[in-house]
């Protein structure tokens, strides 16, 4: 059957990318971008949605003859923290909005989860696949109570329900907002304008990371797994690398030897990252439906880098040392 697909919270930094590779594959007009917010330069079919809204949510899903949910919604971990009670109603909120409409229409659904789901008692290196989750930021609240409620949907009404969790996603077109692994973005466009940053973590402050290629690459992937394979669905540990920011700013400077690195540490994003893994083990994303990502510190730094450059760049010395 042809998808015809939904995506929350499509105007964030995973969903303006994951958007335009399904409409290259599905077709423009089969995928259908929502956000909270308008998007005056929609390059396709756009709905303007609060995902909390479930007749809203109902009513697109009717009408837009909808066969399969990407649910982005939600807020991330820095903000989750701020606004602890508007993270419990808006993960929350429009995952139940999103899982009713799912029981009632026959959907699929895609819900990232995150290394945001672990907590201090987990496993800090290698962390396995099924493992202690006993998160103390509200951020990891939600992400748990999703993974066990999209659990929840599959095993009781048979809903289709499939998720990652996904580490910190690095990328070039849509900034990330208000997450604690938002530094290993913001570390490349300040190489290639300014040649300094300053980081709010820790140099020596270990995550899991993945480029955007290998984010979209997941998604769709574990969406299209043959389900008969599949023993775990919420949610798979993805990864694609575990690196610190002192170790990052090193590979900077391979290309732009003169990048110095400087630290003002924020303390609440420094225990959120504290209280997740150094390094993810990712075996049953693997052996299940394939799961291989193409990307490395190095790789995703020179991509990064020469992306960035040609982009930003305006004097002659800014492109000097960049990748070709
Ligand atoms: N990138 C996310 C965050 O930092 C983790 O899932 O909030």
């Amino acid at each position: 059957m042809a998808e015809r697909i939904l995506i929350t919270g499509g105007l964030g930094q995973f969903g303006s990318e994951l958007a335009v590779t399904l409409r290259e594959r599905h077709g423009t007009d089969a995928v259908i971008v929502t956000d909270i917010r308008d998007d005056p330069d929609a390059a396709g079919p756009f709905v303007r949605l609060d995902a909390r809204d479930g007749d809203a949510v109902r009513q697109i899903v009717r009408s837009h003859r909808i066969t399969r949910v990407y649910h982005l919604a939600a807020l991330l971990s820095a903000v989750s923290e701020a606004r602890p009670m508007d993270a419990w109603e808006i993960n929350m909120g429009g995952l139940v909005a999103v899982l009713e409409a799912a029981r009632e229409f026959s959907l699929s659904v895609f819900t990232p989860s995150s290394i945001g789901a672990f907590g201090p008692q987990t496993p800090k290196e290698f962390t396995p696949q099924d493992t202690i989750q006993r998160p103390t930021s509200m951020y990891g609240v939600t992400k748990v109570a999703g993974e066990l409620l999209c659990d929840y949907y599959f095993f009781k009404y048979g809903v289709d329900t499939r998720g990652v969790r996904f580490p910190g996603i690095i990328s070039n077109v849509t900034p990330p907002g208000g997450g604690t692994t938002d530094y290993a973005v913001d570390i490349y466009y300040a190489a290639v304008q300014h040649r300094r940053y300053t980081c709010f973590l820790q140099g020596d402050t270990y995550l899991d990371m993945i480029y955007m290629p290998d984010a979209i690459k997941a998604a769709i992937d574990v969406m299209d797994a043959d389900p008969a394979k599949l023993r775990h669905r919420n949610a798979f540990n993805v990864t694609a690398m575990s690196f610190s920011p002192e170790e990052q700013a090193a590979y900077i400077r391979r290309y732009l030897p003169d990048f110095e690195i400087a630290y003002d540490v924020d303390p609440v994003r420094q225990a959120i990252a504290n209280s997740w893994p150094n390094s993810l083990e990712d075996y049953a994303a693997r052996v299940e439906w394939g799961w291989q990502p193409e990307y490395d510190l190095d790789r995703m730094t020179a991509d990064m880098l020469r992306t960035l450059t040609a982009r930003l760049a305006t004097s002659s010395d800014a492109t000097a040392g960049a990748p070709g």
